[in-house]
């Protein structure tokens, strides 16, 4: 079992056209007119990211849409991967015409004009930023009125698709979530990246959290000791409370309701199956956080043939081998109380 880095200390800023398909499979026409409409908020904030690319949680958002909408759910996607929106592709879709960029270059006034419908009846998107430069790296304002809006989508369930890495204009996203959902593949750089995604994450909630505290300035002053290894989570808490009880407990609450869940993809096999269990424990160990296994999805040669012909009607069925894994994975994340993220 790979346990975290322990390198990278705490940085600087740091602590800152076809009918519609139906998710059954049959037609319907007009699907996602309805959720065209802006009276939010949005009941249930679902994210997904991982910190590594290539590994699925493009595909994991959109067949999780797509199995929440088949459990009656009204659902948005958002393609908030700023720098490389794909979502569109995953659906057998053409790039629609307007995307997240009108929204944080002020060209449209609210997200509610970006949801168009796509082929599965219930499902709206709203689709990524196109022009990656402007809008990848949006600025603290843009940002804020991002994330205030996704709290007002109307539906039952918004879905994030974040992009790859672990900045913090990734991370935040995450935060802001009822549910983050780390997808990581049996591979030692996923591995570590989902660390290091956790590791930013928990940086971010102590700075969300500090007001007043004066956690940062503590974490300043003990995450540099000299020549040594950067502290863990875990350790910075206790060396938090160490200085002052006060603070480390105010952490420690704080720590304790953020319990980011976990999806292993790509398990080809026996032993990959022990992965998740053992992050797990390790999160816990280190970083002194509750990370939840959702369970496991194996790797499906007609998934990734179906994703590679953009013929999504495979992973779009209910009843085959992935949807079953995936609707499993979905029924234990809905079991989950909507816990409230880091809202601006
Ligand atoms: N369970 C799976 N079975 C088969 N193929 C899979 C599975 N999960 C993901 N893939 C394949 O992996 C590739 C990458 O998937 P995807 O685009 O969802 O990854 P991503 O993490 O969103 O990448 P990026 O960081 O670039 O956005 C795709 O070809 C997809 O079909
Ligand atoms: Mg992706």
């Amino acid at each position: 079992m790979r346990e975290p880095e322990r390198s990278g200390d705490l940085p600087p800023n740091a602590t800152e056209g076809a009918e519609n398909r139906s998710a059954g499979g049959g037609t319907e026409s007009d699907a996602g007119a309805h959720l065209r409409a802006s009276t939010g908020p949005t009941r249930r904030i679902i994210a997904i990211g991982g910190g590594k690319g290539g590994i699925g949680k493009s595909l994991v958002a959109v067949t999780l849409a797509i199995e929440l909408v088949r459990r009656g759910m009204r659902v948005v996607l958002v393609d908030c991967d700023l720098g490389g929106a794909n979502l569109h592709s995953l659906l057998g879709m053409e790039y629609p015409k307007g995307t997240l960029s009108d929204f944080v270059l002020r060209r449209v006034g609210s997200l509610a004009e970006l949801v168009v419908p796509t082929p599965v009846a219930g499902l709206g998107l709203i689709s990524g930023a196109r022009n990656a430069i402007q809008v990848a790296n949006p600025m603290y304002q843009q940002k804020m009125r991002l994330m205030r809006a996704l709290q007002h989508i109307d539906a039952d369930v918004a879905v994030l698709d974040l992009g790859a890495g672990t900045h913090y204009n990734v991370v935040d996203f995450f935060l802001l979530a009822d549910h983050g959902v780390l997808v990581v593949v049996p591979e030692p750089t996923s591995v570590e990246n989902a660390y290091r995604f956790l590791k930013a994450a928990f940086l971010r909630r102590v700075k969300a959290m500090d007001a007043g505290l004066g956690i940062r300035e503590i974490l300043q002053e003990v995450v540099r000791p000299g020549g040594q290894r950067p502290l863990v989570p875990a350790e910075m808490v206790l060396a938090v409370a160490e200085r002052d009880p006060a603070a480390g407990a105010a952490l420690e609450r704080e720590m304790a309701t953020f319990r980011p869940l976990l999806i292993v993809n790509q398990v080809r096999e026996p032993a990959d199956l022990t992965l998740g269990d053992g992050m797990c424990d390790a999160a816990r160990r280190l970083f002194g956080l509750d990370l939840i296994y959702l369970g496991h999805l194996r790797h499906h040669e007609l998934v990734w043939r179906a994703v590679r012909a953009r013929e999504p009607s495979y992973y779009e069925r209910p009843g085959t081998p992935f949807a079953l894994e995936l609707s499993a994975v979905a029924g234990r994340l809905l079991e989950l109380p909507t816990a409230g993220g880091i809202r601006p």
